[in-house]
């Protein structure tokens, strides 16, 4: 199996304070490689301006607020519907999992891709001993790579690749993090790059991962089997 996972900044309008804004047109585009590309192929996608303002307007990483998490859910199904639509328009069988109410469960997953099913997941708030927490497409990626036959990942993003001095690094390993800041000037509640590569490296499967700039093209490169932006030496 392969994994896609689309950040919210390749298919959202991410900056502080802006609320569901969808970029329609490069979903389309997306969507349409990813149709003529599907075979073991699990889709994750990020939430973006559908989430990450929602859950700094409630500060639902400081209190509980069932309202917030109730408005913050509904955003991150209706972005999540946005793309599934899509991908059915183009003759995909889609279907989306919505993680605050699914409870992983991977028999019933990979029953499903056998039944045929494009899975498609999306960033989410869970419900956790007590508490309500952010879970981030990319921890939903790790998730499902250590309980799925997983063998190839790609996390397309908005910068081509893993940035060192301003330049996109060929190769990435886990004493390379220190080289790498939070994300500014976007909303964005988990972390940006560094929090993306602190969960890539959670990853206790043999993978191929790619970090990569989410453009059509791109990713069909990343599922045709190619090497696209810089990889991550788990
Ligand atoms: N060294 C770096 N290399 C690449 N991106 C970086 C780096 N440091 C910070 N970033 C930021 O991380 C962002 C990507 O993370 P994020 O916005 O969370 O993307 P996604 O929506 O794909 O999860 C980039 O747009 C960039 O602003
Ligand atoms: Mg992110």
């Amino acid at each position: 199996l392969k994994i896609l996972k689309i950040g919210g900044s390749v298919i959202t309008e991410k900056k502080k304070n802006v609320f569901n804004v969808a970029r329609l047109d490069k979903i389309r585009e997306i969507c349409e490689v990813i149709a003529r590309n599907r075979e073991n192929l699990i889709l994750v996608h990020g939430v973006g301006s559908f989430g990450h303002p929602y859950v700094e307007k409630y500060k639902l990483k400081e209190r509980k607020d069932v309202y917030g998490v109730a408005e913050t859910h509904i955003a991150c199904k209706k972005l999540n519907e946005v793309i599934c639509e899509t991908l059915l328009d183009l003759g995909v069988p889609v279907l989306p999992i919505h993680p605050l109410t699914f409870k992983f469960d991977f028999e019933f997953l990979k029953e499903m891709i056998d039944e045929g099913f494009l899975l498609v997941f999306h960033g989410d708030m869970v419900y956790n001993k007590g508490r309500f927490e952010v879970i981030s497409g990319d921890e939903i990626v790790v998730k499902l790579a250590d309980n799925l036959n997983v063998s190839r990942i790609g996390f397309a993003t908005d910068v081509d690749g893993i940035l060192i001095d301003g330049k996109v690094s060929e190769k990435f390993d886990k004493s390379m993090l220190k080289f790498i800041s939070l994300a500014v000037g976007k909303s964005d509640v988990t972390g940006g790059m560094r929090g993306k590569l602190e969960k890539i490296f959670n990853i206790k499967r043999r993978c191929d991962v790619f970090v990569f700039k989410g453009t059509a093209e791109n990713i069909e490169r990343f599922l045709r089997g190619e090497r696209v932006g810089t990889k991550v030496i788990l």
